[in-house]
């Protein structure tokens, strides 16, 4: 196997700690920062609609202060498209959102919006972002966000993650590889991300070229017990071991 997949941590539910009482405590930036000290290849962010977590100014304060590439999560809307042209971060990673939800529910259905989100993939690209589209485990999701031009799927780990039994665990596993093999033969860049735990992230991270996984709330939760760079140290090292 021996493959190296990098590590990206969803860095949302500090803010949405932080937000709990309206200071900067605990402040974004220092946690980011000690977030990549540990060991973390990149920091993700999800710009929400409602800013429920993420504000605007955190993304100006962490897109000059970050070592490594900031992963930006949003909507495919032309405010979301605008701030990303002007903060210019490494990678946009489309996800679907919907108001009410806690978080992101599902992948997008590419199918149905092939020229919506064909234009603002393009928008983005020609800006020189890396595009990536949040999608489930699906043939026909892929070859749509390969049509439309992104080089990069997520693919969402949220069904394999709440499979109730160890055979749905096992199914669901085995529909990530095959879509996984499917993007790459497409030659598209493979990411995975949600629902993810140090108990359930190992299989996730041996499948072949996988290429980085976005983990959030779970290693944040973890924090609470053991520390920030510790929690990132420990999914590093889980990681690690699977792909040895
Ligand atoms: N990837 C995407 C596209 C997401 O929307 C999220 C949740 O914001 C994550 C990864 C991280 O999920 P979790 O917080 O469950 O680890």
């Amino acid at each position: 196997m021996n493959q190296y997949v990098r590590l990206g941590v969803n860095i949302d539910h500090v803010a949405t700690l932080r937000n709990a009482r309206g200071g900067q405590d605990p402040h974004l930036l220092q946690m980011a920062l000690a977030v990549e000290e540990a060991g973390a290849d990149g920091i993700t962010i999800h710009l929400r609609e409602d800013r429920r977590h993420i504000k605007d100014e955190d993304v100006w304060l962490l897109r000059s202060h970050l070592r490594t590439p900031m992963n930006l999560e949003m909507a495919a809307t032309d405010e979301m498209v605008r701030i990303a042209l002007k903060a210019m971060p490494k990678a946009c990673c489309i996800v679907p959102e919907h108001r009410r939800e806690v978080t992101t529910e599902g992948g997008l259905n590419v199918v149905n919006q092939l020229s919506e989100l064909g234009m603002q993939v393009a928008k983005l690209s020609d800006a020189g972002i890396e595009v990536s589209l949040f999608i489930d485990a699906d043939r026909d999701q892929i070859q749509a966000a390969h049509d439309i031009g992104a080089p990069v799927i997520e693919l969402h780990t949220g069904e394999y993650a709440n499979a109730s039994s160890p055979q749905l665990v096992d199914t669901e596993l085995e529909r990530l590889e095959e879509a996984s093999a499917f993007a790459r033969s497409l030659g598209m860049i493979v990411n995975a991300g949600h629902g993810l735990t140090k108990f359930n992230v190992a299989p996730i991270a041996a499948i072949d070229g996988m290429n980085e996984l976005n983990i959030g709330h779970s290693l944040i939760a973890r924090s609470l017990m053991i520390g920030l760079p510790a929690a990132v140290r420990e999914f590093r090292e889980i990681m690690d071991r699977a792909c040895q």
